[in-house]
């Protein structure tokens, strides 16, 4: 067995704040994942996976807009050093600033699961996009590549029911 570590959260949001990538992992093993992010811009989407998640806000604050079984969107306010749970198949989005920094527990996808990204248009929550991706791998930064291929089309971002047009974060 290899020796044990102890990990600064403190060190690593400042190593995070500084780096081109939004998110650190500090592991990923067949049961668990963990990782520390900083805010991203614009975080527009509503993340549905099949891993239970834990949220440790390390420093700031997040609003984690969610939506209820029925649909209904709420916001839960994550402020810093609260921890929360966020249950498999609740869709969520953390929306919180690029200098606030958040640690994350779930556990390594299973070969067959699925992530499901999906984008609502924000004037009359018609769905606009979903991306739904194999997540084998953190480091692969999969928010980042669903965010690309959402923002770089201006067909994903039209709502067919209004015309309203998501913009990209300046
Ligand atoms: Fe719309």
């Amino acid at each position: 067995m290899e020796e044990l570590e102890a990990l600064s959260l403190k060190e690593i949001s400042e190593s995070v704040r500084g780096a081109v990538k939004p998110v650190r992992i500090l592991w990923q093993t067949p049961d668990t994942i963990a990782f520390v992010a900083r805010g991203r811009k614009g975080r527009s989407e509503f993340h549905n996976d099949p891993s239970d998640e834990v949220m440790y806000m390390i420093s700031g604050t997040m609003n984690l807009h969610y939506l209820t079984p029925g649909g209904e969107e709420k916001i839960l306010v994550l402020r810093e050093g609260e921890i929360m749970h966020c249950p498999a198949g609740v869709p969520h989005s953390p929306r919180f600033s690029p200098d606030a920094f958040l640690l994350v527990l779930e556990r390594k996808r299973r070969p067959e699961e699925l992530d499901r990204f999906d984008w609502y248009c924000e004037k009359c929550r018609t769905p606009l996009y979903q991306a739904v991706r194999k997540v084998p791998d953190y480091n692969e930064d999969p928010v980042s590549r669903v965010y690309e291929e959402f923002y770089s089309s201006a067909e994903k971002r039209t709502c067919g029911k209004c015309g309203h047009v998501a913009q990209r974060p300046a």
